[in-house]
């Protein structure tokens, strides 16, 4: 885990102002790694997101043979040269997702797939996450999976090959789960559907038939997959947009902080993505979207958001899976709004990098907000600024980092944000673009 590294944060000197863009998004770049390694020919991808979480990912296919060639020093574009479904080397050690839980769950249907047996893992935090919910369907499709709780904690070992297609209703609205079982049965003998209680981020299906692999997602939400017999290499670079789960930290830091107005170039707004600017425009942002077009087989625009007088609101529970990585930034929102904001439906959340109902509660109530925590969300009743002066923990998950970074904006002093280093799990220029926009944010020194 990525523990260590303090944040001194806040508060904000004046206006935040300009026009930046953030990064690539995190789970379009592991897809596109993965489905470039698994196709025949060689891909180029741009807009790559270097985070350790993706690098991970690329780092396990080399370790299975896969030759990755970098094409600038950013590591924001590469170039992959596919082996095919078929083509992959048994890995001579044990393969490393780190941090990153869409590297390991989705990974766990690829390998699922593969003939020979692998072992993967992946730091504290990630070998406390749940994986029965991905290693219950691949054992259903005949791969042997052998872990510790009886395979729901990693190490997992997996043995696959030879899988049959199966009907999967997930327990879980969860594009990890989905993805994993999709990429799985690209390798079973007959159609694989997939079901969920709501429907989770869609970017596998999107990018699955950029590589010559149709999916087919009926109008009540069943998809369904034929077997594959190869992936291709498209024709052109695979782009990948800039991540919104990223853009949204700063969105709500303009909205924090009085005389703001703050643009986020080319953000994805993938309606499955965008649920974190439903809640903030139902809390009453200053949001616009400008130049909407697309990139690849994704919707994308300008995101403008000017400070407003933010108010609590109640969450709509078919909003949360497609906010589900805001919520951290949208409780900071929230502790600074005028009134009641509401979460339920959402204990999705106390299984992430951290516990984040827990993780935020703790450390906006240290700086004296009013959360009530509930099993499945929170309460939340703002007030007009926090405390500085205050110690936080970000237990070494990067989004409760940056949401208190921008919480402190808000505070009458600085808040110092412990074990924040894994910021750099998925946004690894957050603090330079933080401070380009005006925040009051740096690494401690000491
Ligand atoms: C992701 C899916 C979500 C999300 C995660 C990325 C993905 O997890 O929280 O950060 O890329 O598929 P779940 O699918 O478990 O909800």
């Amino acid at each position: 885990m990525n523990i260590g590294g303090t944040l001194i944060a806040g508060p904000a000197k004046g206006p935040l102002q300009g026009r930046i863009t953030v990064p690539g998004d995190k789970s379009m770049s592991h897809r596109a790694v993965m489905l470039a390694a698994l196709a025949d020919g060689v891909t180029e991808i741009h807009g790559f997101l270097p985070g350790e979480d993706n690098i991970s990912t690329a780092q396990m296919f080399i370790d299975m043979g896969v030759q990755v060639e970098w094409l600038n020093e950013a590591k924001t574009s590469l170039r992959i040269h596919g082996v095919g479904l078929h083509g992959l080397k048994a890995p001579a050690g044990v393969l490393d997702a780190g941090n990153a839980g869409t590297c390991v769950r989705l990974m766990t249907g690829v390998l699922a797939g593969q003939s020979f047996t692998s072992t993967v893992s992946g730091d504290a935090s990630l070998r406390q996450r749940p994986m029965k919910r991905v290693v219950d369907p691949v054992r259903r499709m005949g791969a042997v999976v052998e872990g510790a709780a009886g395979g729901d904690l990693l190490p997992l070992t997996i043995s696959g090959g030879h899988l049959h297609a199966i009907d999967h209703l997930s327990a879980v609205a969860s594009a990890q789960v989905k993805s994993c079982v999709l990429l799985a049965g690209l390798y079973a003998d007959g159609i694989t559907t997939v079901r969920e209680p709501k429907p989770s981020r869609d970017h596998t299906e999107r990018m699955l038939p950029l590589f010559g692999q149709p999916v087919d997602v009926a109008p009540d939400g069943l998809i369904s997959l034929l077997p594959a017999n190869r992936l291709t290499a498209p024709d052109g670079a695979v782009l990948i947009p800039a991540d919104p789960s990223s853009a949204c930290f700063f969105a709500v830091a303009a909205s924090l902080v009085k005389g703001s107005d703050v643009t986020l170039n080319s953000i994805g707004v993938n309606p499955r993505r965008d649920g974190w600017r439903r809640v903030m425009l139902g809390m009453g942002a200053t949001m616009r979207l400008d130049h909407a077009h697309a990139v690849g087989e994704e919707p994308v625009a300008d995101v403008r958001v000017q400070a407003g007088g933010l108010h609590g609101m109640h969450v709509d529970a078919a909003d949360v899976p497609d906010a589900i990585d805001e919520f951290p930034v949208l409780f900071a929102a929230a502790a600074l709004a005028d009134g009641e904001f509401v979460l339920a439906d959402a204990a999705e959340l106390r299984v992430k990098e951290s516990d984040r109902i827990a993780a935020m509660a703790t450390a906006l109530q240290a700086a004296g907000a009013e959360v009530e925590e509930k099993p499945d969300g929170a309460v939340i009743r703002g007030v007009a600024s926090l405390q500085g002066d205050v110690d936080v923990d970000a237990h070494g998950d990067h989004r409760i980092a940056m949401a208190m970074a921008v919480a402190a904006q808000r505070a009458d002093g600085e808040i110092r944000i412990h074990n924040a280093a894994a910021i750099a799990t998925s946004f690894p220029n957050f603090v330079p673009l933080a401070q380009r926009i005006g925040m009051n944010v740096r690494w401690s020194e000491g």
